[in-house]
């Protein structure tokens, strides 16, 4: 799992601050009025813009509340966030503050035949309600059935059947968010028998269906390609780029076991020449899109991420100049 809050000793103002701030109410969380106002005030900072994000790590704070880099967005993984109080929250509260924010879960699991965990669900939305993200997104896959779970991603088959589970869950999640939300295509270790869609096919009826948008990983992309055997090229050029709202740009798949034609997904490295190629041909396509620089392990040095994310910015904005040029 990516970008862990992890854990932090607070200072006993901190843990002061925290503890006033929020209440336990049973299973849900309760967002005190003052912090309630607090995110409304920043309404001006609720949208996501076509820039660079960044996956909030808790070892980038204080260079960010220090220095106010000129990054766009942060984003957060829901599951590290679900708690009710703790430095995490103190510290995400200033992020939030001067920054838009992103919400990306893992753990909704969507593709399961089963039902949703309601209380999963409500946390998340306690978590929108208490940092008003411009976007919530969810992974396409399944990581739990019938009250157990896993700490993996699972793939799942694209026919008719899982694309009614599918909706109905994307149905229940935006109903109870009061929005939509994106969902990621995910990384596949192959295709299964049963399936009768291709994965686009199988994303673009679930837009059609659900109302939701996109998240586009071309991490995933590459990483399903190569272990599919299908093109790469291909898939984005077929994908939906008119509901893609956000890119997830992965750090470079490590070699399972150094064999070159098989991969799986890390995020735990720079992002590779053949990811940015194919993110290059993202962008040709759908325009300029907020884009994420998705680190998960080995999260580097504030000022590598940095970096990242200035030349994905430059990116951004020349194909936002190439755009208004044909316009
Ligand atoms: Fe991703």
């Amino acid at each position: 799992m990516r970008r862990g809050a992890g854990t932090d000793i607070a200072s006993d103002s901190d843990e002061k601050a925290t503890q006033q701030e929020f209440v336990r109410s049973g299973e849900q969380v309760v967002c005190a009025e003052s912090a309630v106002k607090e995110v409304a005030e920043n309404a001006g900072l609720d949208g996501i813009p076509a820039r660079a994000g960044v996956g909030f790590d808790l070892a980038f704070y204080q260079d960010i509340i220090d220095h106010r880099p000129a990054v766009g967005w942060f984003e957060i993984l829901a599951e590290d966030y679900m708690e009710a109080g703790g430095l995490p929250h103190h510290k995400l509260r200033k992020i939030r503050e001067h920054y838009p924010l992103s919400v990306y879960g893992v753990g909704m699991s969507i593709g399961s035949h089963g039902p949703l965990d309601k209380a999963h669900l409500l946390r998340l939305k306690t978590l929108c309600d208490r940092y008003q993200p411009g976007l919530v997104s969810e992974h396409l896959g399944w990581s739990g059935l019938g009250g157990m779970y896993l700490n993996e991603l699972l793939p799942l088959p694209y026919n008719d059947r899982t694309l009614e589970h599918v909706c109905a869950h994307i149905d229940e999640i935006q109903t109870c968010l009061g929005r939509s939300i994106l969902v990621e295509n995910p990384s596949t270790f192959g295709t299964f028998l049963s399936s009768d869609k291709s994965e686009v096919e199988f994303l673009s009826a679930v837009v059609q269906i659900t109302g939701c948008g996109l998240l586009l990983d071309v991490n995933n992309v590459y990483v399903s390609a190569v272990n599919s055997g299908l093109s790469a090229d291909g898939y984005i050029d077929s994908f939906p780029m008119t509901h893609v709202e956000e890119i997830h740009l992965g750090a470079r798949p490590l070699g399972r076991n150094e064999v070159p034609d098989s991969f799986e997904v890390s995020h735990a490295r720079d992002v590779a020449e053949i990811v940015w190629q194919i993110y290059r041909r993202a962008l040709s396509r759908a325009g300029a899109k907020p884009t994420l620089i998705e680190w998960s392990n080995d999260v580097p040095a504030w000022s590598v991420v940095a970096e990242e994310a200035h030349q994905v910015d430059l990116l951004l904005e020349l194909t936002e100049k190439n755009d208004d040029r044909s316009a």
